[in-house]
């Protein structure tokens, strides 16, 4: 309908009616179960507060959600259509890698359609608006959702953001598309020691430069909705923060769309002690202008005393208010209140086969092999004895910890993929060991249910162990599926300890001792240090979670069916002390080298080098590729001007293979510190065996650009240095002037 006659329909509400828009519920409410990521609590609220509710979280399935919706608008004398709304992040039925993986695959386009797909299958069953994408930079491994992020550098993450929103939101097409709710704004990334839920403070510089460009990137794409994050910033918690919500979201950037807090995050302002009661906290979030309340009792119980007290406006509750009809309204639900949602063409859009083609694909190119010591990979189909051991063998979990929506059935294991591309050859399978000592230690959610026999007691534990190294010992080559536990990352992940899991690790030591070749395909979703486990490794092949088609996948890869072409997006340490760990820091006064300093007093660590173990950008394929020859077209630059820098790639190996060649610059001297190289651009070549190609990049002005010294956007004359390599720790160099 028009947007006045919404605005006519906003006119004809009653207060209650209207504060009913801004309230979010589970399905309990509706008489269906209850799917929980946060706090578990009654809300106490009214039958009537339920009947003028404007929106249902985590609810999906074609009939369900009709069902509720036509029970609903019979009782309705609005007849306002219920949004259902869910966490759809990396799949629906068909489950892609996680969002970390995604990001290795540095493929943005890839990626969109992808969303594409994913928004046509949860689009079918259902679902209204997704509460995707998670675009916190991370620069933390410590932070179990660093599995949500595309990773630690702001430029990709917003070329990820962007291509992700337009896949979801496809220009509105009501039979392929989801509305985005990009999260969690902002800087939830950065909570101290990579502790959920923990505080961020940071300057308004790093904030501005680093960590909110991602979700500015969604914003600027269309994304509808942005989900407030559950940290404070600057001691004022995200959800009551007028200058981050009002200030910079809606009055900066121009977001005319829907905030939704995070779960309950207007109640936890009590907890986080900036409001004493539910009355205070609904106040303070309605005054940074979050629309939505996701499940708390307080905008619904509070609201309407506020106005009629005179704490708050009724023209503050009707702008949210039609808020959230004009995202109702552009989501064609007055004319369909259902949208897409039949159950027979969501089964049909989740068995496409071309879904599951996209889904393998894109899992082949978000692996990142690390590690490939006498080319040990890729393995032989015929004529070798494969021992394919570890608790990620035959597991569903390779779906990863956010895939609540998901069919488990339908992820196709490692073992099933490889016994499949055998032809005639030998494949062993044991599950080896448990996954984590302790199970109880990881707490409960719902959704997931534990291994397979991952309660087995110790007896078992031990048949698993003889069992594993005996068909090692009979075997050519083991493959080891290992990796954290898929409930050791996602949200409440947080880990002190990075490493792979102690059981794991035992028996990757004694598997090593069987004398045969090992290669290490890992499951997880974080960087983890493997300083303690890589010499137990021939080759070391990083897989994520990898999604429902993960087996077929990576059994593409191991055999050389694909080469390997995903390149980390966040940098692996050797060890938890390092972290934060990030690849654009900055140099200090006193650089580990060059700094003239001789002996003790530089800015290094006494037992750990300060770069990572594998570097930001970094990645192997079956081939190997030699840069060379960096030339400038100028060695000045001038505002409005171009310059062009070309390098010479060439594929040294016996395999094809895809090379991701990138572009770092570096602003030597700056009115602030400038950070040692940043990511600029990108080219993904395929090169034949022997085979060049001169790839060029274009530099302008805009590249140079950060907050100056006044908080100004600004590219500052002086010397910069252009970097060109295969990652950001082997570069060709040279530099030029920015005159101005
Ligand atoms: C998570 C969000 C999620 C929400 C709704 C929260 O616990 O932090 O990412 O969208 O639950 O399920």
């Amino acid at each position: 309908m028009t947007d006045q006659k919404v605005q006519e329909l906003l006119s004809r509400m009653t207060l209650e009616e209207k504060i009913g828009q801004l309230v979010q519920l589970d399905g309990g409410c509706y008489g269906v179960g209850a799917l929980a990521t946060g706090p578990q609590a009654k809300l106490g609220i009214t039958q009537d507060v339920v009947d003028v509710s404007g929106s249902v979280l985590n609810v999906l399935g074609a009939d369900k959600v009709r069902a509720i919706q036509a029970r609903y608008l019979s009782r309705s004398r609005l007849k306002i259509p219920l949004l259902f709304m869910a966490d759809v992040i990396y799949g629906y039925k068909n489950v892609y890698p996680i969002p970390l993986g995604l990001g290795c695959t540095w493929n943005p386009a890839l990626i969109r359609e992808d969303y594409r797909m994913i928004a046509e299958e949860a689009c079918a069953d259902g679902c209204m608006v997704t509460f995707s994408p998670p675009v916190d930079l991370v620069r933390d491994a410590r932070w179990g959702r660093c599995m949500e992020s595309p990773g630690e550098d702001a430029w990709l993450n917003s070329r990820y953001a962007k291509a992700m929103v337009e896949g979801f939101q496809n220009d509105l097409d009501p039979a392929h598309s989801v509305a985005s709710c990009v999260k969690h704004y902002a800087a939830y990334g950065a909570v101290e020691a990579g502790r959920e839920y923990n505080t961020v403070d940071m300057s308004e510089r790093r904030l501005r430069q680093d960590y909110l460009p991602g979700y500015k990137a969604a914003v600027d794409a269309g994304c509808m909705l942005v989900m407030t994050s559950f940290n404070t910033i600057d001691s004022v918690p995200v959800t009551a923060n007028r200058w981050l919500v009002k200030g910079i979201l809606r009055d900066e950037w121009g977001f005319g769309g829907v905030v939704i807090t995070d779960y309950a995050a207007i109640q936890e302002l009590k907890a986080h002690g900036v409001a004493a009661s539910d009355r205070e906290a609904s106040r303070l979030a309605m005054d940074a202008t979050v629309d939505i309340d996701m499940k708390t009792p307080c905008y619904a119980n509070q609201l309407a005393g506020l106005v009629r007290d005179g704490a708050l406006r009724e023209e503050q509750i009707d702008e949210a208010c039609l808020r959230v009809l004009r995202l109702k309204n552009r989501l064609g639900l007055f004319e369909d209140p259902y949208r897409r949602a039949d159950a027979a063409c969501a089964e049909a859009t989740a068995h496409d086969p071309a879904h599951a083609a996209a889904a393998r694909k894109t899992a082949q190119r978000a692996a990142v092999l690390l590690k490939n010591e006498g080319n040990v990979l890729p393995l032989r189909k015929q004529g070798q004895r494969i021992a394919l051991i570890g608790p990620y063998a035959d597991s569903a979990d390779i779906i990863g910890m956010w895939a609540i929506h998901a069919d488990r059935g339908r992820a196709v294991t490692l073992r099933s993929a490889m016994e499949e591309k055998l032809a005639g050859g030998v494949l062993g399978f044991s599950q080896g060991c448990r996954t984590v000592e302790a199970l109880s230690a990881l707490g409960e959610f719902g959704n997931v249910p534990a291994l397979q026999g991952e309660d087995a007691g110790e007896a078992a534990a031990a048949r698993w162990e003889q069992e594993a190294l005996a068909l090692a010992a009979e075997s050519d080559v083991v493959v080891a599926a290992m990796g954290e536990h898929m409930l050791q990352s996602g949200e409440s992940g947080s880990r002190t300890d990075i490493t792979l899991p102690a059981p794991q690790k035992r028996l990757l030591k004694k598997l090593r001792a069987v004398g045969k070749p090992v290669v290490l395909v890992l499951f997880n979703g974080r960087p983890l240090a493997l300083e303690d486990i890589e010499a137990d490794c021939d080759a070391i092949l990083e897989a994520w979670f990898p999604g429902t088609q993960g087996g077929p996948a990576l059994a593409d890869l191991l055999f050389g069916d694909a080469a390997p072409s995903g390149r980390l997006t966040v940098s692996f340490p050797y060890t938890v002390g390092q972290e934060p760990l990030y690849y654009n820091g900055f140099n200090t006064g006193r650089p580990a080298e060059g700094s003239g300093h001789s002996g003790r007093f530089v800015s290094r660590y006494l037992d750990c080098p300060n770069e990572a173990k594998y570097p930001f950008g970094y990645g192997l394929g079956y081939h190997t590729a030699v840069y060379s020859g960096l030339t400038l077209s100028a060695d000045t630059l001038r505002p409005g001007g171009t310059l062009s820098a070309r390098v010479t790639v060439r594929n040294t190996g016996a395999a094809a293979g895809v090379e991701v060649v990138q572009l770092y610059l570096r602003d030597l001297v700056g009115s602030v510190a400038r950070p040692v190289r940043e990511l600029k651009d990108f080219r993904r070549i395929t090169l034949q065996p022997g085979e060049s190609r001169t790839v060029e990049f274009v530099i302008r002005e805009a590249m140079l650009a950060f907050l100056d010294r006044n908080m100004e956007w600004t590219a500052e004359p002086g010397t910069f240095e252009v970097m060109i390599g295969p990652h950001c720790m082997e570069t060709q160099k040279a530099r030029f002037e920015f005159i101005v």
